[in-house]
């Protein structure tokens, strides 16, 4: 059936926080969502990404986000109304939000709503591996790492937008600096002896959410991946009470991590529509809207 009233359109300024309110209203976070006027990515993805809004009148009924970087598209939200769920709009916005994008390597994180995963593979996408967000307090009983060591960076160094290309697959300034400057973000560079193996960012402030987030990170050999985890939680609690981050469920960090008591918050299912251009076991995701 057509909804010859529905019309899907480009968001506007002032419609951020109507969207943050219907993202609330929705019950599908992985992760506690911040409360608050206008959700904490969304502005940024306003001016980096494009936001589509279905709407009956002058009423919102659903939103989607995707973010294009060098050849991917990801696609950052996609929600309905409560009211207006099961009525078509989701398929509608994706398809909208996405038909620019073919071509290009289109992947998400999906909740565990049926719905959801069956309108993203129906647009080609295959559920991959889960992601799971952790907070945690402290490493209870870890051991130092004893072969890395992370040094304070500065943020407008150019090599960090070349370490994260490599090892994020996707060239992001506009995101780094969102992540430097709004979210008073620090650079660590991970040394193994005088030789860089890696780069983290540890997020100090993210509207809404306490503790420090941890994330993007990567390292270029998957045998260092654990412990660089280790470390820059290290950096992250001594600078905040608490952590979190979202670890692929083929990370190696994540069976240390939750034997020295890191708590699951949730978890959503990485798709994609073919091979990703980063490696889950190397690569820690922002765990926010923009992966
Ligand atoms: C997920 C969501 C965006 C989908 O939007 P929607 O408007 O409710 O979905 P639609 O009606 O467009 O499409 C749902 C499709 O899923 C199908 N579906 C429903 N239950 C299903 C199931 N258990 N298995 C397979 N398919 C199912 C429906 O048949 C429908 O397809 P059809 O219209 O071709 O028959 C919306 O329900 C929502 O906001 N959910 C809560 C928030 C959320 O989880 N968002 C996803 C974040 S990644």
């Amino acid at each position: 059936m057509t909804d010859d009233a529905l019309s899907i359109r480009r968001a506007a300024a002032a419609e951020l926080p109507a969207l943050w309110a219907l993202t609330l209203r929705t019950d599908a976070h992985a992760a506690p969502p911040a409360p608050g006027a206008c959700g904490p990515d969304l502005a940024h993805l306003y001016t980096s990404a494009e936001l589509f809004v279905a709407c009956r009148g002058a009423q919102i009924l659903g939103f989607v986000g995707v973010a294009r970087r060098d050849r991917t598209a990801f696609i950052t939200d996609l929600f309905v109304d409560p009211a207006a769920q099961s009525s078509g709009i989701g398929k509608r916005l994706l398809r909208h939000a996405l038909a620019p994008h073919h071509g290009t390597r289109r992947f998400t994180l999906s909740s565990a709503d049926p719905r959801a995963l069956a309108l993203y593979v129906r647009q080609g996408l295959q559920p991959l591996t889960p992601q799971l967000h952790l907070r945690l307090g402290r490493l209870r009983g870890a051991q130092a790492s004893p072969r890395l060591v992370a040094l304070l960076g500065r943020g407008d160094d150019p090599a960090l937008l070349d370490w994260d290309a490599r090892c994020g697959g996707r060239s992001r300034p506009a995101d780094l600096r969102y992540w430097l400057e709004a979210e008073r973000g620090v650079l660590l560079w991970l040394r193994r002896g005088a030789s860089v193996v890696g780069y983290a960012l540890v997020r100090l402030q993210r509207p809404g959410q306490p503790g420090a987030t941890v994330g993007p990170l990567g390292v270029l050999d998957a045998a260092d991946a654990a412990d660089a985890v280790q470390v820059a939680l290290g950096v992250a609690l001594e600078r905040a009470a608490e952590a979190r981050l979202m670890l692929d469920g083929a990370h190696p960090a994540l069976q240390r991590l939750l034997e020295h008591g890191a708590h699951i918050t949730g978890h959503d299912m990485l798709m994609s529509d073919g091979p990703l251009p980063f490696d889950g076991a190397r690569y820690v995701a922002s765990g926010d809207s923009l992966f």
